[in-house]
């Protein structure tokens, strides 16, 4: 029989970087349950792809599901008193608009959490997200957030920028830019607060353990330009690059020819522009509202993907 203190979590968009991080990390520490919430079948085996010892994986439960279909969201709720709401993109395409990744899929949450018996809801939503903002992208966040906010149930807004976990494709990125001798980049002084995924992980259990509602500000220790964080990058190799600038209306450009000829363009305004964001917040009122200690400083989450690449 499930103990008090041990909680059923329903997460959907389990299948991402984050849900799957979440799932492992909860499952390993924690005598939690996880009802996992995909939208595809390919999406299940991503799950059931994790390496998870037999006992963990009995204590995770996938389903399949539309995120805007309330009755079967509300049939996977059944008995969780924890949720996490991960679903989000940073590109929206004609056939995956923003309105139905972000404000659909919140409505539905917000009436799922209203009507079962979930206790506390944490979203993950971005660093500069606002419904009032110019970026498509942030503004859909916003509203998302704003839905989920007007829920009955306490909800905790998370808003975090570029999240860097080992193994997931923004690292990887990053670490492939930093080992090069020379690398173009679009407004190198733009301002990046990367955080380690860890670090995300930790503040969704924080949030939901304490019950925090409203909004919160998440952002890494520091902020740097993104010209200096491909160097920090080098510099953790043992290298050094030459990061040489291109004017952010180009990228501008770019997107939108891409976004006239291609149905799936590999960016758009909107993205480029979260891409863009400067980020350099104060963390520690999230962190104080958290009850966290300090987050892993830029060199030691470098050195942590730096270290799994190795193990790779
Ligand atoms: N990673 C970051 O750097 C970062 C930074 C700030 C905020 N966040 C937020 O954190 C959350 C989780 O991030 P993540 O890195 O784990 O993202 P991820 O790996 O891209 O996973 C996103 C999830 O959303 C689902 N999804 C994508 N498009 C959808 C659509 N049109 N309709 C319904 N579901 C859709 C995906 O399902 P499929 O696999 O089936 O497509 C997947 O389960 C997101 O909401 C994101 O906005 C992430």
């Amino acid at each position: 029989m499930q103990k008090a203190s041990e909680q059923q979590w329903l997460v959907t968009g389990a299948n991402g970087n984050l849900g799957r991080r979440f799932v492992v990390a909860t499952l390993s520490s924690t005598q939690d349950r996880i009802r996992a919430v995909v939208r595809s079948a390919r999406a299940a085996k991503q799950l059931t792809a994790i390496e998870l010892t037999a006992e963990q994986r009995g204590r995770l439960d996938v389903r399949v599901l539309d995120y805007t279909d309330q009755e079967a969201l509300l049939g996977a709720a059944q008995g969780c008193s924890r949720a996490l709401h991960l679903v989000g993109i940073l590109k929206a395409t004609k056939s995956a608009p923003y309105a139905q990744a972000h404000e659909a899929s919140a409505e539905v949450m917000a009436k799922v959490c209203d009507h079962s018996s979930i206790e506390h809801l944490t979203y993950l939503s971005i660093l500069g997200s606002t419904a009032s903002s110019p970026n498509a992208c942030l503004a859909s966040k916003g509203r998302a957030e704003d839905i989920l906010l007007s829920a009955a149930t306490l909800v905790c807004v998370l808003r975090v920028p570029m999240v860097l976990g080992e193994g997931d494709y923004a690292s990887r990125a990053l670490l492939a830019r930093g080992a090069q001798a020379r690398s173009l980049a679009f407004r190198p002084q733009s301002l990046e607060q990367p955080i380690y995924a860890g670090d995300v992980i930790q503040a969704v259990t924080q949030a939901a353990l304490l019950k925090h509602a409203g909004a919160l500000d998440l952002a890494g220790a520091e902020s740097l330009s993104r010209k200096d964080l491909l160097q920090r990058v080098a510099a953790c190799m043992g290298k050094t690059t030459v990061v040489m600038g291109l004017p952010i209306a180009l990228g501008y450009a770019l997107a939108s020819c891409m976004q006239a000829l291609l149905a799936n363009p590999p960016l758009t305004s909107a993205m480029l522009g979260v891409l863009d964001h400067d980020d350099a917040i104060d963390p520690a009122p999230a962190l104080q509202a958290l009850q966290m200690q300090a987050l892993c400083s830029v060199d030691t989450t470098i050195n942590k993907l730096l270290a799994a690449n190795l193990d790779a």
